[in-house]
This record gives C-alpha cells, sequence and structure tokens, in this order.
C-alpha cells in the first residue's frame, strides 16, 4: 500500500478534492462528501486530517468496507510523519482530562444521580448531548422518573427478612436482579471500548445485555467478548432492506443471542434538540455555511438512523416467526391496546418503553401504564406471569423503582442511561459497581417491605391511587413572559 506523508494529506480540504485519515488509512471523500448520511460538515471538519477520533463512536469498525469502493483508500499514512505529528492538547481536551482527574472516587459514588453528574463534567459536549437528550421539551423524559415518585409503599412488617433473594428468571435466564443493561446506541462515545465495557460488566454481575443494533463495537466483537453462559439479547431496529434484516436477526440466533427485541417506537426519530444543536456547532470551513446539504446534518441520532423502515407493522411479526426461533418481544409499547396485539400476534413479550423519553413528548411513563397493560392481559386469558413477559423501561433510577415495577406485574426493568454515564466516569468498574447499588437498594426495600423472594413482591405492596396525576413543570416561555409583562400598563402594576 502506498505511504502517504501528513503534509501531503493537509493539503486536500476544499469540497472539490477532501482527503481524510481513518485509522492510519487515507481515504478521498470527495465523491462520497454529498453521500454521507450525517452531512457534509463533518467531513469538511476534519479535512486534510486525522478522524479516527470522531469517526469510531458512531460507524460499526467495518462500514467503510461495506459502503466505500476500494479506491478510494490511497494508502497508509506515513507512520513516521506521524509519530513526529506535534500532539497539542485542545482546550476541549484539556478540561476533559481535568475533569477527568478531579472526579470523586469511585467508592464515594453513591447512586445512580452521582453518575450521571459526573458524566456531565467528564464527556465532550457531543456526547452528552446524545446521551443525555429527550426529545422536544423534555416532558416525558422527566416524567418517566417522576412517575415513581407518585407511587408509595405499603410496608408489611414482623416477616423473617433475614435473608433476601432478589434473584429470577427473564426469558428462561436465571439472573441475578430483575434489570437488563437496555440497548443504548454510540456506546464508543461515552468510552474508547464501547459497548464490550457493558457486556464485562454484565458478565461479572451476572446481569443480561440488550445489545442495540446501533452499537459502536461490532455486533461480532460484543458477542466475542460475552464470557462462558452469558446470556444477550439483541435491539432489532428494521431495516428497509429486509434481506439486510434477515441475514442479521439469522447470524444473531447462530451467535448464541436469546432474545430478539423489535424496536417499534421509532418510525422516525424524535427531535432531540440538545443533540440537534451540537450538530450545529461542530465548527466547518465558511463556504459550507449556505450549503442545503446541512439540513441534513441534524446530531448524531438522525446520522445513523436514516435506515429505519417506517412501513414495520403487526403482520410482520409473521414473517419474523419465519425467519428465527428466538422469542420475539415488542419493545416500545405505549398502550395496553398494542402489549395486547402483541400477544395475539404470538410475540413472547413487551417491553412498555418510551424510548427513554427520546421520541414521543408527552407519551406516558411505562410504569404509569404497566397497571394497565397486566390488567387488560388478563382479560384477554393471557397469564403475564407465566406466558407472556412484560418489561419495562425509561427513568429507573433506584431499587424501589424495580421494586415498584415487580408489585406492579413487570418481570423485569431495562436500564440506560445511568449504565452509560457509569461507564463514561469509570469504565468496567462504574458499570459493576453501579449494578451493585441497585442490587444494594432492592435489598434494602425488600427487607423494609417484608419481601423476601421476587415472588413475595405483590401488588398490594404499592399505592397506586396517585400515578394518574400529572403535574407537568412546563419549561417556562421566557419569550411569551417577556413579551406580555412588556403589555402591562405601567400605572395598574404600581398598584399590585
Ligand atoms: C443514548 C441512548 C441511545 C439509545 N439507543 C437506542 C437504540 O439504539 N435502540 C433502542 O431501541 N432504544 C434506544 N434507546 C432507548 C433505551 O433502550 C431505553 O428505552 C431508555 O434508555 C430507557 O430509559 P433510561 O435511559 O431512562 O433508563 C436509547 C437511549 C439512550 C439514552
Amino acid at each position: 500500500m502506498k505511504t502517504i506523508s501528513l503534509e501531503e494529506v493537509a493539503k486536500h480540504t476544499s469540497k472539490k478534492d477532501v482527503w481524510v485519515i481513518i485509522h492510519g488509512k487515507v481515504y478521498d471523500l470527495t465523491a462520497f462528501l454529498p453521500e454521507h448520511p450525517g452531512g457534509q460538515k463533518i467531513i469538511m471538519k476534519y479535512a486534510g486530517r486525522d478522524a479516527t477520533k470522531a469517526f469510531d463512536p458512531i460507524h460499526p469498525p467495518d462500514i467503510i468496507d461495506r459502503f466505500l469502493s476500494p479506491e478510494v483508500c490511497l494508502g497508509e499514512v506515513d507512520a513516521a510523519s506521524l509519530a513526529s505529528a506535534p500532539k497539542v492538547e485542545t482546550e476541549q481536551e484539556k478540561q476533559l482530562r481535568i475533569a477527568h482527574e478531579n472526579k470523586p472516587r469511585l467508592d464515594e459514588m453513591y447512586n445512580a444521580f452521582d453518575f450521571e453528574s459526573v458524566a456531565k463534567n467528564v464527556l465532550p459536549p457531543d456526547a452528552w448531548a446524545y446521551y443525555s437528550s429527550g426529545s422536544d421539551d423534555e416532558v416525558t423524559m422527566r416524567e418517566n422518573h417522576n412517575a415513581f415518585h407518585r407511587i408509595w409503599l405499603r410496608p408489611r412488617v414482623m416477616v423473617d427478612v433475614a435473608k433476601i433473594d432478589m434473584s429470577t428468571s427473564m426469558l428462561g435466564t436465571k439472573t441475578a436482579i430483575p434489570l437488563y443493561i437496555t440497548a443504548t446506541a454510540l456506546g464508543k462515545l461515552g468510552h474508547p471500548d464501547g459497548e464490550k465495557v457493558l457486556t464485562r460488566a454484565a458478565a461479572k454481575r451476572d446481569v443480561i445485555q440488550m445489545i442495540p443494533t446501533l452499537a459502536s463495537c461490532s455486533f461480532d466483537e460484543i458477542v466475542a467478548t460475552r464470557a462462558n453462559n452469558q446470556t444477550q439479547w439483541l435491539q432489532l431496529y428494521v431495516n428497509s432492506d429486509r434481506t439486510v434484516t434477515q441475514k442479521f436477526v439469522e447470524h444473531a440466533e447462530k451467535s448464541g443471542i436469546k432474545g430478539l427485541f423489535i424496536t417499534a417506537d421509532a418510525p422516525q426519530l424524535g427531535r432531540r434538540e440538545k443533540d440537534m444543536r451540537q450538530k450545529y456547532s461542530q465548527e466547518a470551513p465558511d463556504e459550507m455555511d449556505n450549503d442545503d446539504s446541512f439540513q441534513r446534518d441534524e446530531g448524531a441520532a438522525r446520522a445513523i438512523s436514516a435506515f429505519i423502515d417506517p412501513s414495520l407493522n403487526w403482520k410482520d411479526v409473521a414473517w419474523f416467526k419465519s425467519i428465527t426461533k428466538m422469542p420475539i418481544i415488542i419493545k416500545g409499547i405505549q398502550t395496553a391496546e398494542d402489549a395486547v396485539l402483541a400477544w395475539k400476534y404470538g410475540c413472547a413479550g413487551v417491553v412498555l418503553s418510551n424510548h427513554g423519553g427520546r421520541q414521543l413528548d408527552f407519551a406516558p411513563s411505562a410504569v404509569e401504564i404497566l397497571p394497565e397493560v397486566i390488567d387488560a392481559l388478563k382479560r384477554e386469558g393471557c397469564d403475564p406471569k407465566k406466558d407472556f413477559d412484560v418489561y419495562i423501561d425509561g427513568g429507573i433510577r433506584r431499587g424501589s423503582d424495580i421494586f415498584k415495577a415487580v408489585a406492579l406485574g413487570a418481570k423485569g426493568v431495562g436500564i440506560g442511561r445511568p449504565f452509560l454515564f457509569a461507564m463514561s466516569g469509570y469504565g468496567d468498574k462504574g458499570v459493576e459497581r453501579l449494578i451493585q447499588l441497585y442490587q444494594d437498594e432492592l435489598e434494602m426495600c425488600m427487607r423494609l417491605m417484608g419481601a423476601k423472594t421476587i415472588e413475595d413482591i405483590t401488588p398490594d405492596m404499592v399505592d397506586i391511587r396517585n400515578l394518574k396525576d400529572h403535574f407537568v413543570a412546563n419549561p417556562t416561555d421566557y419569550l411569551a413572559k417577556h413579551a406580555y409583562e412588556k403589555m402591562q400598563p405601567r400605572g395598574n402594576l404600581s398598584k399590585l
């Protein structure tokens, strides 16, 4: 392969002639520029230089070989010139380094919120924006956790709670605690090892990991990281090209995946404005400013999700059942009616979820609809304890949240952001500690509630009379408020 010096690469920085370096190889991306699903701006930002750090988190490792013709690879960057290039720490890198150096010790982290506040400091702004954002006004995102505050507990005493056993089984797998690490895309935004961190920590703590379709690591890498007997599930975004989906599902089944979770709540990606704004703030050459293609440059989320098939519907379940023996679970159910349909179409279960408040703002929290889902299933003759698994996710931040979900009939709960935040601040050890903290909190909650085992956690242990009461704190509309105040006649104001 031809060797090319850094100086040579640095000469190719215009839209009509753009080269970038990725993993030591030099690519001519001029022809690909208008087709890049993430927009042109981000490529131009790295024109003539090394784009590896920005490339890695949001692209599967084999994507270049799959989508670009071999001729675009011009050669390898000269190792000597790479080694001698001055390593300049940008102001942002410096701030993040200092934040990492000054973060609390791991044993000073006591709950999921602690990890979130550390992550906010140690994550680069684009990663924080992608992980933390919800859609629109983020009302649903906040409601997800707030809903748990409207469920109160009815503790039973004088029960022998010397020994607590919180182990359970989910889709036939014995697991240490009724929680699983749910699918969250782009793990490498938070940690160079991406989803593999979650795999390793899940193995250590005996919990299940759901692998996302849009992982930063390749599916095979994540599967290869699996320990003996570790259970992994797959979250599936269905591709408009069903042959791609079929191949992926068959490959997953052969690779030992134990459950197929089809995401149904994202026929179009929600507007996550934090994430979108972050992309708009990327520096790019002035010549790009009037470029219409910027319209497509709408944040990490949109860049990676263009392939998702909006025509996915209930009839497709039969097709999935014809191509795989894995249990099929629909992720993103938001009403009792749809939970019942999933049961009728022969799915093995559902995840009540609003995608962590990242899709439809004002969709209900999963825990709010859980009681009506369980009732509706029972009315149809389905026993959600035996025949059909109901999981929930969204806003689960405390062991008592898990307790409440189980009391209301959930087989288990999925947890997303907290694990990303723990991974971003502290890697494997952070994720392991967070699982331990959830275990400690759930153990205490079970003991104080008089429930020795998961089976002992029953609906009469929770008071849900206020669950349906929504008190939504609206974000202040400064513009409207300002205009309204201006309209006040001065005289009246002084009399108030
Ligand atoms: C950064 C991020 C990425 C996500 N990516 C996916 C995804 O690729 N597929 C999917 O089905 N759900 C995805 N989700 C939704 C999660 O699976 C889950 O529904 C949600 O995170 C649960 O809420 P929580 O973060 O409050 O625990 C993502 C959530 C976050 C926060």
